[in-house]
Formats: C-alpha cells, sequence, structure tokens
C-alpha cells in the first residue's frame, strides 16, 4: 500500500493527514498556534511556530499510523495563501514575524498605488484587485521596515515566500527556493497571462527579483525531505494554496464546477477552464492549478472573516466555550429576532472590497440575546456567500447547478439548510470533508503514480448530504434587504 501526507498549514492551526491509496486518512494531527495582533487591523504569525507546528504534526501522524515511513511515497503541501515570510539565504532565519494574508497594515501602499494610477495594470496582469490581502505589497512592507534589509535583499542574502516555500525551504534543509503557480498567483507580481513573475509589477511594487522562489506547477516534484526529518528523505510532489486545494479535492474539473470553503475565512472558487476570465465585478481571477503544461484557471469570491467570527464569540466576547457550542446557542432562537451581523472585522472582500468597513451589529432590541447574536454570527457566513454567489452568476453568466461546499463549520446542518434556502440552490456536503488535505494528497499522488489521472481521483467524491433550498421568496427578499442594510451600515467606518 502507497501513502501520502498532506501538510495542510492553516491561518490558525498546522495538520497533518497520511491518506492511504484509497483516500482514506490512516492518521492525523493538528496544533494550534498563536495569532500576533500588534495593531487593530494588524495580524502576525511566527514563522517559527509555523515551522514547529507543522513539522510536529507531519511526524506525528506517521508515527500515529504505525505506516513504515519507506511506504511514503510523498508529500503534498497546501497553506494559508498571501501571507508573507522574508528570511535569511544563509542561516533560515525569519528577519520579521510573517505578515498575515488578513493584515491591513499595507492599506496605505494600496492606496498609493490606486493613486499613481497603478490599478488597470495590476488587475489586467495579475487578475487581483489592489488590496492589502494580497503578497506583494506586505514584501515592500517588510524590506522597507527592518533597517538594511533591502540593500542586502538587493545582494542576494534575503529570500521571500509565502508559507508553500518557506516550508519547502526548511523541509530540504535549505536547498530549494521554490514555490507553485497557484501561491505565485496571489503575490501581485505575478503575470496570469505568461505564468512568469512580472518586471514591470516587481518595478511598481519596488521588489528585487532575486528575492523571488522559482514557479513550478501544482503537481511535480519539487525536491526531498532532509532525510533526518522523517527517517528517509520524501519527495515533496504536489502543491498549492488551500482553496485551489479544496477545489481540486472537492473534484471541480468541470467548467462551472464551484466549491465553498468555510474556513476562517470563506471562499468560493468557480473552474472556468483553460483561459482567464478577467470580472467586471469584484472577483479575483486566479490559477486552480497547473498539472503539466495545462493550466486550469478559476474565478474567486474572497470572504475574509467566517469561521473566525465564531472564534470571536468564543475568544472575544466569552459567549461559547468551544467552537461547535455555536449551533447549539443558535438554536435557543428560532430566528435572529431582527439581528444582522457583518463581521468586518478586517474590511470587506468580493465584491466590496472595502477596507473602511468594520464588525457591525445592528438591529438590536431590549429583547436581544445571546442566542440572536449567535444566529446572526452564523448567518453571516451565509449572506456573505449569498452577495459572492450572485456576483460570480453575473460575472461569469454560468447558473449554478449546485455548490459543493466543506470546511469546519459544515458540520453545521442548520447553517447548510438556510445557505441552500438563502441561494436557492442546492448546497452539497461531501463524505468527506478535509477536502484541502485531499487536495494536495491528489496533487502529491498524481504526481508520482498513485492516482493516475483526474478521472480516477474524481472516483472518490461521495456526497454525504444535499441540503435543499427551502425558503420562501418573500422570506430570502427580506432578508437580503436587510443584510443589504447592514453591510451599508459598516462601510466608510474608518477614515
Ligand atoms: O487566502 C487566505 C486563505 O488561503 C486562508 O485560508 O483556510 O486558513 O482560512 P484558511
Amino acid at each position: 500500500m502507497n501513502y501520502i501526507l498532506a501538510l495542510d498549514q492553516g491561518t490558525t492551526s498546522s495538520r497533518a493527514i497520511l491518506f492511504d491509496e484509497n483516500t482514506h486518512p490512516v492518521a492525523q494531527a493538528q496544533q494550534e498556534f498563536e495569532q500576533i495582533y500588534p495593531s487593530p487591523g494588524h495580524v502576525e504569525h511566527d514563522p517559527e511556530a509555523i515551522w514547529a507546528s507543522q513539522l510536529e504534526t507531519a511526524q506525528q501522524a506517521i508515527e500515529k499510523s504505525g505506516v513504515d515511513v519507506e511506504d511514503v511515497a510523498a508529500i503534498g503541501i497546501t497553506n494559508q495563501r498571501e501571507t508573507v515570510i522574508l528570511w535569511e539565504k544563509e542561516t533560515g532565519k525569519p528577519v520579521y514575524n510573517a505578515i498575515v494574508w488578513q493584515s491591513r497594515i499595507t492599506d496605505p501602499i494600496c492606496q498609493k498605488l490606486k493613486a499613481d494610477g497603478h490599478e488597470k495594470t495590476i488587475r489586467e496582469k495579475t487578475g487581483l484587485v489592489v488590496d492589502a490581502y494580497f503578497s506583494g505589497t506586505k514584501v515592500q512592507y517588510i524590506l522597507d521596515s527592518v533597517e538594511g534589509l533591502r540593500e542586502r535583499a538587493e545582494k542576494g542574502e534575503i529570500l521571500f515566500g509565502t508559507v508553500d516555500s518557506f516550508l519547502i525551504w526548511r523541509l530540504t534543509g535549505g536547498t530549494v527556493h521554490a514555490t507553485d503557480v497557484t501561491n505565485a498567483c496571489r503575490t501581485m507580481l505575478f503575470n496570469l497571462h505568461t505564468m512568469q513573475w512580472d518586471d514591470e509589477l516587481l518595478e511598481i511594487l519596488n521588489i528585487p527579483r532575486c528575492i523571488l522562489p522559482e514557479v513550478k506547477p501544482s503537481s511535480g516534484v519539487f525536491g526531498e525531505t532532509k532525510a533526518e526529518l522523517f527517517g528517509r528523505a520524501i519527495p515533496i510532489a504536489g502543491c498549492a494554496g488551500d482553496q485551489q486545494a479544496a477545489t481540486f479535492g472537492q473534484a471541480c474539473f468541470e467548467v462551472g464546477d464551484a466549491k465553498n470553503t468555510y474556513g476562517t475565512g470563506c471562499f468560493m472558487l468557480l473552474n472556468t477552464g483553460s483561459k482567464p476570465v478577467i470580472s467586471e465585478n469584484g472577483l479575483l481571477t486566479t490559477v486552480g492549478w497547473q498539472i503539466g503544461d495545462e493550466v486550469t484557471y478559476c474565478l474567486e469570491g474572497s470572504i475574509f472573516i467566517a469561521g473566525a467570527v465564531v472564534q470571536w464569540l468564543r475568544d472575544g466576547l466569552g459567549l461559547i466555550e468551544e467552537s461547535v457550542g455555536v449551533e447549539a446557542l443558535a438554536a435557543t432562537e428560532p430566528d435572529n429576532g431582527g439581528v444582522y451581523f457583518v463581521p468586518a472585522f478586517v474590511g470587506l472582500g468580493t465584491p466590496y472590497w472595502d477596507s473602511s468597513a468594520r464588525g457591525t451589529i445592528i438591529g438590536l432590541t431590549r429583547g436581544s440575546t445571546a442566542g440572536h447574536l449567535a444566529r446572526a454570527a452564523v448567518e453571516s457566513m451565509s449572506f456573505q456567500t449569498m452577495d459572492v454567489l450572485e456576483t460570480m452568476q453575473k460575472d461569469s453568466g454560468v447558473t449554478l447547478a449546485r455548490l459543493k461546499v466543506d470546511g469546519g463549520a459544515t458540520v453545521n446542518n442548520e447553517l447548510l439548510s438556510f445557505q441552500a434556502g438563502l441561494l436557492d440552490v442546492p448546497v452539497t456536503r461531501p463524505k468527506f470533508q478535509e477536502t484541502t488535505a485531499l487536495g494536495a494528497a491528489f496533487l502529491a499522488g498524481l504526481a508520482v503514480g498513485v492516482w493516475k489521472d483526474l478521472e480516477s481521483i474524481a472516483s472518490h467524491w461521495e456526497v454525504d448530504k444535499e441540503f435543499q433550498p427551502d425558503m420562501s421568496d418573500k422570506e430570502r427578499s427580506e432578508h437580503t434587504a436587510n443584510w443589504h442594510r447592514a453591510v451599508k451600515a459598516s462601510r466608510n467606518w474608518v477614515v
């Protein structure tokens, strides 16, 4: 039997899952790590905590499984995207904390890029909107914040990577500096049409080319792990940003297939085929994956806060002890009692792209309860998804037959029923919901021959439950109107 080890380095935790060739998860391990908030709207991670938690969980998963490491055919990496790490080439030591995708610290740089008229070029070349979400301005910020760093970078002493690159560098003992196309295309430095780093963009963002990793297809051998880490050198044979990996793990292989992942944030990706489609309405154009020379593109809607709103009820308000408790608390009320919650903690992503928005709870009365608030928080994931889906259907001209869903929050049946009703589209939850890790395993397994093609991968995808729309038109339009009033109230808050 062959096994594939998937490393899933997410925003709040690192996980490792060992899959056998029938896609059964034989062992897994997970560790949360610290979120650092140096100032409002600014989010960082300690790169050493990312590395330590990822390495330990990988070692634990192999150990727990009892599988002989000789039978681990390959490693697939998937990761929180856009998060930026810079480190010394010589020592591998990070020179600054990781600036996390959610961080708004580079908003002023983005405002300047817009004022200088670069929006159109960036949009056309990268498929992205100018926003602090993406890596490029974070790299510029670090280069200009640490004294002497820019000079050192220009001399070739400093390397940049998204989290996948940093892990590949560490896993290979500092011998491979690479990333894959799905991560590269989130940096604002990568040209979607040429599939190369772009000199004009590097100049606009003032980033020296010598710090960039080599860009490779998502499925293929990147290098081998240092033998002492796992007892033998294992090929790293797949790599993709977590949302693209989930799209692959959900077997969205046909044009028009879409998935929505409810994680820290919520990300909907629609397969648009072999040509990039540039959105007119605030969706992102992104690479889904590259296998050999074949590139599949997607349209993406990005919601910054989804499951994180439940964490906030837990950690910020202390309303629940564990995240799963939100379902029971929400169930203490039959409806939201007129309360709407726009969790714009770090601004709003698709379709608004509004950095100035902030979290807003509206419609409170003397009769509002913790149950109403919990319900409004859970419903906010569905409302934000509704805004994204509407934009997606408008932009692509595709009417979705169904929406495949995954991610931690999809254990919540109430959420998925409400979601189906609000979208008026069936919502399908697969049997195996760790689709992000599974996607990374598939990409690696394809490269080393554990799975032979996309068809054999698709044959492993099975439905757990399909939620049918069950909401009257009147209820849907009332909810939609109230939600949009709440969104309006959340905007233009930071001036
Ligand atoms: O773009 C950010 C995304 O990759 C983060 O995903 O699963 O850590 O919320 P997640």
